[in-house]
């Protein structure tokens, strides 16, 4: 596509307006009534979500993760702890979290801390994924360069019969990361290009509420 036509990609949002009064004082109360709204509208992957985070050199990356709990702490998302993304919480626990709902004209940032999730909660969510799900979490030494597609399935055949009928256990190399939000910002597209921010800032243990310029 040339670069004029993508200047030319443009489109009204018109969906709600957002005010510092209007939202919930609690953003964990603002981000579920704004979550189910999001899920009523049936969108496709609603719980996706970009983590972004920074390795040892400053250099940020970003990937999709799945958010798959909301407890009172933070938001909950599963993977492999060798991964790229683990080792740069290893050394760098700040993070930050993005949804774009553009069906909805909404994105929502959050920055914070992430901390590992107890064993007991990613061994608790392990055993609810589908078997294939719990083989290709021990195949996939996650972010490792692998020679081809081939070695993996072969992998994933030798540990099948391996496991045959017996409960595939967690591995040690994967579970459960929590981000500790700091920061929230909810942004509703507006007719004008004039859009909502609001945002919260976690300032001695309260929430401070304040608007953004566009
Ligand atoms: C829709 C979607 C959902 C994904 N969900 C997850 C997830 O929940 N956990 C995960 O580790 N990777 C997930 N991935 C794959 C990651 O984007 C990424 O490729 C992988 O985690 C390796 O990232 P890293 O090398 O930066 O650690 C998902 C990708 C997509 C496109």
């Amino acid at each position: 596509m040339g670069r004029s036509s993508l200047k030319n990609i443009r489109r009204d949002y018109k969906h709600s307006e957002l005010s510092k009064t209007s939202v919930n004082k609690d953003p964990f109360v603002q981000f579920n009534n704004w979550f189910n709204e999001i899920v009523n509208a049936k969108i496709i992957d609603p719980s996706a979500m970009v983590l972004a985070t920074v390795a040892e050199a400053n250099m940020p990356s970003a990937r999709i993760v799945l958010l798959k709990e909301v407890d009172v702490k933070g938001f909950v998302f599963f993977t492999n702890y060798l991964s790229r993304k683990a080792k740069d919480l290893e050394t760098n626990p700040n993070a930050s979290l993005l949804f774009y709902w553009k069906e909805m004209d909404r994105q929502l940032r959050i920055e914070g801390i992430i901390e590992k999730v107890k064993t007991k909660i990613s061994e608790d969510y392990f055993h609810t994924r589908p078997r294939e799900s719990q083989i290709s979490a021990w195949v996939s030494k996650q972010s490792s360069i692998v020679p081809d597609r081939n070695f993996l399935d072969k992998k994933y055949d030798e540990l099948d019969e391996e496991f045959g009928n017996d409960e595939i256990p967690l591995p040690d190399f994967w579970g459960g990361y929590r981000l500790i939000p700091e920061y929230f910002e909810f942004w509703q597209g507006r007719e004008s290009r004039l859009h909502d921010r609001i945002c919260y800032r976690k300032e001695k243990g309260n929430w401070k509420i304040f608007r953004l310029a566009p």
